[in-house]
């Protein structure tokens, strides 16, 4: 076998579903620019009938990349598969990904169909989904439930109507690797036409097996595997990308098969998306995980010296661990500073929007001298330090007073929908006193779920990434803030979440009826 693997990428979609990491339109750009780089075969940039903002944000992405394939995700059902249509309209490559679920329980409970109107309406939302585009892909939701008799029938029906990826979801990672892969074995020898289309395994990781399952489905016959960065998604997530690519890489005696990936981009697309979801990466994470390559026992790293192979599979270079190089410095020019953002995908719209993040990376640069990619996407993410029209709150100064054996206290001065207010608090750290500072103005009645910082580079002098996912009526936001002040960087972050929270609007979910 020297047949590729189809990596398709569905981070911008599944991914986003995840409570908290909604994306804007630009935060998907970068993204989905970054996935190209890395060679990406698909990229599934979005729900086009989530909403006006989902349709503007696949459409934007369909418009901005050239190399890889971009979908759109419809159910069977006409106007979903009209606004998939009509959002990949201007790529180079676009495919419309159409799905229905086919397990008794997902049938009987949350369709309330019958198989016979299950089978009918597949074939006819991918004769629909045929009108806008010859690339097709079709699910059986939930096929890691359903019948394996019943898949054949349905999967037969949709390959006689046009589709050519047929995509085989473990909806609810339910599925282990032996069981997935044997399902994948009966479908292609079972269905008469499984020759005309590639099929494709889609896995959730609620029992920790979504890229076990995955590879186990390549193993019987599978050729795309469909994945996010870092395993972003909802619940546990899905297949990590990083981690299905390196396996089939380095064990090609087991798969015979690889993928086009270039694998030095893995990095940099995991702080990526980490950087704009705000779902930080756990050191131990496989690949992208800081401590994944660091060989640290006394024992190892003599191994390591005296003959690399002794404890390494991977080199941490071959997945973009190289050493951060600086970009930038204090004297780089608007230029310079202009051509790196375009280098690294970031859309700027306006002159007014340019000159702003410069004054914002001068500013940097005089408190940090060396700056390096992961500071400027940081830079970019972070915009709380200008008011867009869609929030209410801004930052406007923050003085806080720590002092052994004293409380805390914190200063904050607020824009508050137009009119500047002040208050001071104090609390069990300075951070804590800040948060509560803000809140005594804002009155968010907002749950504070999780606080996190990390540092986007090495150093003291590095920029403090701080992350607050807060919660109110069951919707989940996550805020983020960057500056060297990890304070700052907090108050930051919680203004963006409130301001999300406002802002955000309610967007439908695909597997909602
Ligand atoms: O997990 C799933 O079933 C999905 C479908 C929409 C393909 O994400
Ligand atoms: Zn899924």
């Amino acid at each position: 076998m020297n047949d590729s693997l189809i990596i398709f990428d569905t981070t911008l979609r599944d991914g986003e579903q995840s409570p908290g990491a909604s994306m804007t339109k630009e935060e998907k750009i970068r993204i989905a620019k970054q996935l190209e780089k890395m060679r990406v075969n698909v990229i599934e940039a979005g729900f086009p009938a989530a909403s006006i903002g989902d349709f503007e944000a696949v459409q934007a992405v369909a418009s901005t990349v050239k190399d890889s394939t971009i979908c759109g995700l419809a159910r069977a059902v006409e106007n979903d598969i009209r606004r998939a249509g009509e959002a990949i309209k201007p790529a180079n490559s676009g495919r419309i990904h159409t799905f229905i679920a086919t397990s008794p329980i997902h049938m009987e409970k949350k369709l309330r169909m019958s198989p016979d109107e299950v089978v009918e309406r597949a074939v006819w939302a991918v004769k629909l989904a045929r009108q806008y585009t010859d690339n097709v892909e079709f699910s059986p939701e939930d096929a890691g439930r359903s019948n394996p008799d019943f898949l054949c029938r349905v999967i037969e029906a949709v390959i006689e109507a046009g589709a050519g990826t047929i995509n085989i979801p473990d909806t609810v990672g339910y599925n282990v690797p032996e069981q997935f892969g044997a399902l994948f074995k009966h479908l292609i020898s079972n269905i008469p036409n499984s020759d005309k289309a590639i099929f494709s395994a889609h896995c959730h990781n609620d029992l920790g097996l979504a890229v076990a399952n995955s590879l186990s489905a390549v193993q019987n016959g599978a050729r795309q595997i469909e994945c996010t960065i870092n395993g972003l998604g909802e619940r546990a997530g899905n297949t990590a990308l990083e981690e299905v690519v390196m396996a089939v890489k380095t064990r090609q005696d087991v798969f015979g098969i690889d993928t086009q990936i270039n694998t030095q981009e893995i990095v940099p697309a995991s702080k990526l998306v980490a950087n704009i979801t705000g779902f930080a990466v756990q050191p131990n994470k496989a690949i992208v995980g800081a401590n994944a390559f660091a060989h640290e026992s006394g024992i190892h790293q003599d191994g390591v010296l005296k003959h690399r192979e002794t404890y390494e599979i991977m080199r941490a270079e071959d997945v973009g661990w190289t050493a951060n190089k600086m970009v930038l410095g204090k004297h780089s020019g608007r230029n310079a500073f202009k051509t790196r953002l375009e280098e690294l995908g970031i859309v700027i719209e306006t002159e007014q929007e340019l000159n702003e993040l410069f004054v914002r990376f001068k500013d940097l640069a005089d408190r940090k001298h060396e700056i390096y990619d992961e500071d400027i996407q940081a830079l970019v993410t972070d915009n709380n330090t200008v008011m867009t029209e869609n929030e209410s709150y801004k930052l406007v100064s923050l003085k806080v007073s720590t002092e052994t054996g004293e409380q805390p206290q914190a200063q904050v001065t607020l824009w508050v929908e137009g009119d500047e207010v002040q208050a001071t608090a104090q609390g069990g750290g300075v951070v804590d006193a800040t948060f509560k500072a803000i809140e005594s103005m804002v009155n968010s009645g907002a749950s504070l779920e999780l606080y996190s910082v990390s540092n986007v580079t090495n150093g003291t002098d590095s920029l403090g990434e701080t992350t607050v996912r807060m919660e109110k009526a069951g919707r989940i936001v996550n805020g983020q803030g960057s500056d060297t002040d990890i304070v700052t960087a907090s108050a930051k972050a919680y203004i963006n979440a409130l301001n999300k929270l406002k802002a955000d609007p309610q967007k439908a979910h695909p597997q909602s009826v």
